[in-house]
């Protein structure tokens, strides 16, 4: 079993989080892999500033990273935005809020509070929104972003880097360039899926970057090694 499914399962806290997910697809394990990758990268930043941060997850799906998160880090809030509705049983899930709205017609007033803004597989466009959605809020602090499907490679140099290396790495690069300083790209590959990139991007002054943290524990947990490397900005 991947480490992260038992590190997911080991939690006090997986019975109410499945609880009040409801459903998980028909990849649970592989939703759970991408769920987990992000939540180890927002408990490196929750664990420095408890109850600081409120948490917004774009295109949120089943909202497996807001409610781990709410279970798990001492953090204000959280948000599921998606623009499908998902009658689940939320009210299970205290600090959390699943909003049905489309992420190009958001209400800034939500960020009205230090957020980290989080996007797990939102595919070609909503991943530039996303990044959008950062850049123009500045009380969104941190973002953490796994991208999906490509959307436009519209440069020769991207194109270049999609032919000599492959397509997600020219995409995970096009998105990064467009984040501003502090910014990186890692590849999790504990994370049952291609689509494995992260891109982790932070405003200046605020925080040291989210990867020159070192890694808290969890409670019980042993430490769990960091996946991989990863370039800077
Ligand atoms: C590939 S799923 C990813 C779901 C979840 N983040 C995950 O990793 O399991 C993409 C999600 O984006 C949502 N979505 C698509 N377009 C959207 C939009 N314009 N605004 C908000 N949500 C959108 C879909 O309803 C779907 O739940």
């Amino acid at each position: 079993m991947s480490r992260y499914i038992t590190e997911f399962l080991s939690l006090k806290c997986t019975p109410d989080i499945l609880a009040t997910v409801g459903h998980l697809g028909n990849k649970p394990e592989k939703e759970i892999s991408e769920a987990w990758a992000i939540i180890r990268k927002l408990r490196k930043i929750v664990l420095r500033h408890p109850d600081k941060f409120q948490i917004v997850d774009l295109c949120s799906g089943n909202a497996l990273v807001p409610v781990t998160a709410v279970h798990l880090l001492p953090i204000v809030k959280a948000y599921a935005i998606d623009k499908l509705p998902r009658d689940r049983n939320w009210h299970l899930a205290r600090n959390f809020i699943y909003i049905k709205e489309d992420i190009y017609n958001i209400k800034t007033s939500l960020f009205n509070k230090p957020t980290i803004l989080t996007a797990v597989h939102s595919c070609r466009n909503l991943a530039e929104q996303t990044i959008k959605i950062y850049n123009e809020n500045d009380q969104i602090k941190h973002l953490i972003l796994m991208p999906c499907c490509q959307g436009k490679l519209d440069n020769p140099i991207l194109r270049f880097i999609k032919n000599e290396m492959n397509t997600d790495v020219a995409w995970a690069l096009k998105l990064a360039l467009q984040c501003g300083e502090g910014v990186r790209i890692t590849k999790d590959k504990f994370v049952l899926s291609p689509k494995n990139y992260i891109i982790s991007a932070s405003k200046k002054v605020v925080e040291e970057p989210i990867e020159t943290i070192e890694e808290p524990t969890f409670g019980v947990h042993k430490r769990i090694g960091e996946s991989s490397g990863g370039v800077t900005l």
